[in-house]
């Protein structure tokens, strides 16, 4: 199916197929970081991707309590579920069944994510994107969008929801200029083909949550993530015999250094250590 404005003259291959490595967090939730700390440089500017999935409460019921974030972006994508946020920029927000929530830390925020619900499914994902280092200490933001406000592009087979960025003329919920992130969930039905420009020099991934794709004849199965090579103008995702989910993320690397320690990311270790002293004197609520 040609749904692309301009087809695609050679698509990306996929460099490496990565399984995720079940852990917790949280007050012990149960979730698969996908995107773990080695992958940080090469898929820069994207720090961590949790996903999450599970019909047993005991998995989810404990939630993210008070934690603090400084320096970067969370962007939570439920699929399923109902969860509550709040932080200490004054920001409230009920997240659920297909809606975003798109946290800007920034200088530093302290939030909770606790689930609304005893039971029943719980399932989405937490991506980090880091923020250049002219803007880890911009003031705290903070965007709910519920899933009716998700931009939608759709053709016969295909349901591109637009998170970030901007498909097939659609422009996502949330644009951002150091990182241009493009963040697509795909829905194609069996057998369609989904192609999307991407510059060379943005590093990209799959992550496949229903059935399969297929990526120039690599398949990539279910709960895997693709890390697509930079050669090439974009991707093709064709979806296998019982049609696929998968979320397409894209971003402009920054190529700066980062510095990590737990729920702090900024560029140098001194930055590190001034943020636990901010936290620790009470200066980032
Ligand atoms: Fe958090």
């Amino acid at each position: 199916m040609e749904n692309a404005a301009k087809p695609l003259v050679s698509a990306r291959l996929v460099e490496r197929i990565v399984v995720g490595r079940a852990t917790s967090d949280g007050a012990g939730v149960k979730l698969t970081r996908v995107l773990t700390q080695d992958l940080q440089r090469r898929l820069d500017p994207f720090l961590m991707l949790d996903a999450f999935g599970s019909d047993a409460a005991d998995d989810y019921i404990a939630g993210f309590p008070d934690h603090p974030h400084r320096g970067f972006e969370t962007v939570t994508y439920m699929l399923a579920g109902r969860m509550r946020h709040r932080d200490s920029a004054g920001h409230e927000g009920l997240l659920r069944d297909g809606g975003v929530q798109w946290m800007t830390a920034g200088r530093g925020v302290i939030h909770s994510e606790l689930p609304e619900q005893n039971e029943g499914r719980m399932e989405g994902f937490q991506l980090w994107l880091n923020l250049s280092a002219k803007d880890k200490m911009n003031p705290p933001w903070y965007r709910d969008i519920q899933s009716p406000e998700v931009p939608e592009w759709r053709a016969p087979g295909v349901t591109a929801r637009v998170i970030a960025g901007a498909t097939h003329g659609v422009s996502g919920a949330v644009q951002r200029e150091a990182t241009r992130p493009l963040y697509l969930d795909l829905h194609l039905d069996a057998g369609i083909t989904f192609e999307q420009p991407l510059p060379a020099e943005h590093n990209a991934f799959v992550y496949v949550y229903r059935g399969e794709v297929a990526i120039v004849g690599q398949t990539v199965p279910v709960q895997r993530m693709a890390i697509l090579a930079n050669r090439g103008d974009g991707v093709a995702l064709a979806a296998g015999p019982a049609g696929a989910r998968a979320i397409l993320v894209a971003g402009q690397p920054l190529g700066e250094p980062i510095a990590q320690y737990g729920p702090f990311v900024m560029n140098t270790q001194a930055e590190i250590t001034q943020a636990l002293e901010d936290f620790r004197a009470g200066r980032l609520a």
